[in-house]
């Protein structure tokens, strides 16, 4: 983990000093003018001993500060001791941390970002910039637990090894843990995960996360997060190009690990349940057939047209797990549909609701974590697309509106009384590049807003 430090002045001996430029204040300098640098977000350019980072029109802008200090963390990768006169805020700390991150474990020349302490130069140090300063630094650790597990390949983090890693934090961070296996899930009568599991060898897990306050909570907060360790479609079979990324349809579930991995240290006061179901999606002599149908612990039917339309299926038992607890709201994250990615392109993810107050507290948490996400409109009219001829439901509406009829499905399942949001990360869960706070790979979203929600949460 990376350290800030805060100082009245830049200390002798660091190796860089990360200075912040406005469009409106670029130093008339050939270096900088050969060099293009307009101090747009996320340009850099080094000048003797500094380095210039653009952060667009406004050095109060959250969001683009965050971005500056990340891209200047990498263009520094290779000094260990910088000091910057960035502002000292928590999205400066972010930045920066999130900046080093690089996943190395599969490199055989390991390098990795060598910056390991950052001087922050401010006039007036007090406990409330150190404290933001740690909070930002401790939020990019959470980001990076759920990057390093969307990073992970399929063929490593197999159900049990990504409930046993889930375990390992759990324990190290405060959070009760409880791993059902293939018995349990059989016993608890979990049947989406049951019948996406059919396909593979590998038998599925189910975990459950709690977070108990220091001080005794009025109301829980659930979650649930789209475990899926691979998708390849089951026997809807995706095309090869559809399964590249699909390591990372578990990028739900490790969000809400991560988010909870710092909910001790971050002092969170509300208390969570997480419904984490895990499984990959093969096509394995057993698999679920297309037509088959699951009978639910609730009751609901649900008619199988197409395999590969699975999250919904295993995310139906975290909800009806979720729901049997009566919390005060629910919130599911879930790379769930390409659709979203059309609607929406690759860096924004869909909010979903049925409760408008509960919609915008999820969409402020993310405005506010420098997260971005669209609300998309759960129509009415369209739940009956989701109509099976034999059973009540089936889990594919038409190609139009998918996002949409995927988020219809999920909804059948939570009562209307309890107030419920859906986070279709399909999008910005991977990045093929890197840009500004993300790396190429898992970017860890939904970290950063749930963390957000967990701070200012309202029973809604
Ligand atoms: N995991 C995919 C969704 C996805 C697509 C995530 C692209 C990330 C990038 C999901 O399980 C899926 O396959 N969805 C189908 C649904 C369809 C069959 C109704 C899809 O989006 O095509
Ligand atoms: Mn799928
Ligand atoms: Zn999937």
């Amino acid at each position: 983990m990376i350290s800030f430090e805060l100082a009245r002045q830049v200390p002798d001996g660091v190796d860089l000093v990360v200075e912040p430029v406005t469009t409106g204040a670029v130093p008339d300098d050939p270096v900088v003018k050969a060099a293009g640098f307009e101090g747009k977000p996320g340009q850099t350019v080094f000048l003797d001993g500094r380095l210039l980072v653009g952060v667009g029109g406004d050095l109060d802008d959250a969001g683009a500060t965050r971005r500056a200090a990340a891209v200047a963390a990498r263009a520094a990768s290779r000094c260990e001791r910088i000091a910057t006169t960035m502002p000292a805020t928590q999205a400066v700390a972010e930045g920066f941390a999130l900046g080093t991150y690089r996943y190395t474990k599969y490199r055989s020349k390991q390098e990795p970002n060598r910056l390991r302490n950052i001087t922050v130069v401010a006039p007036g140090g007090g406990a409330r910039v150190r404290a933001a300063l740690d909070r930002g630094a401790r939020i990019a650790d959470a980001v990076a637990v759920a990057r390093d597990f969307v990073n992970e390949p399929g063929g490593e983090l197999t159900a049990p090894v990504f409930a046993d890693a889930v375990r390992a934090i759990a324990q190290q961070s405060g959070l009760k843990a409880r791993v059902l296996n293939e018995n349990a899930i059989a016993k608890a009568d979990l049947a989406g995960v049951l019948a996406v599991n059919r396909g593979s060898s590998i038998p599925p897990r189910f975990v459950e996360l709690t977070y108990e306050p220091e001080t005794a909570a009025r109301t829980t907060l659930a979650l649930v997060g789209k475990g899926i360790t691979f998708d390849a479609g089951g026997l809807s079979i995706k095309t090869a190009d559809g399964m590249i990324g699909m390591k990372g349809d578990m990028g739900g579930a490790a969000a809400i690990v991560g988010a909870l991995s710092a909910a001790r240290d971050l002092g969170v006061k509300t208390r969570v349940r997480a419904f984490l179901p895990m499984t990959d999606n093969m096509l394995g002599g057993d698999a679920q057939r297309v037509g088959d149908i699951i009978r639910y612990r609730n009751g609901t039917t649900v008619e199988v047209l197409n395999t590969d339309a699975e999250g919904r299926l295993i995310l139906a038992d975290g909800l009806i797990s979720a729901i049997e607890e009566k919390p005060a709201a629910v919130v599911d994250l879930a790379t769930l549909t390409g659709a979203c990615v059309v609607a929406l392109g690759p860096k924004v993810a869909g909010l979903f609701a049925n409760h408008d107050g509960f919609r915008t507290q999820v969409a402020d948490a993310a405005d506010a974590a420098g997260e971005p996400v669209w609300p998309m409109p759960v129509v009415d009219a369209y739940d009956r697309d989701l109509d099976s001829k034999i059973a009540d439901l089936k889990n594919v509406g038409g190609r139009a509106g998918g996002a949409i009829t995927a988020a219809l499905f999920l909804r059948r399942f939570v009562p209307a009384s309890t107030p419920w949001a859906h986070l279709d990360i399909a999008g910005p869960a991977f990045a093929d590049d890197e840009d500004g706070e993300n790396p190429a790979g898992g970017t860890g979203f939904g970290v950063r807003t749930l963390l957000e929600l967990l701070r200012t949460f309202k029973k809604p």
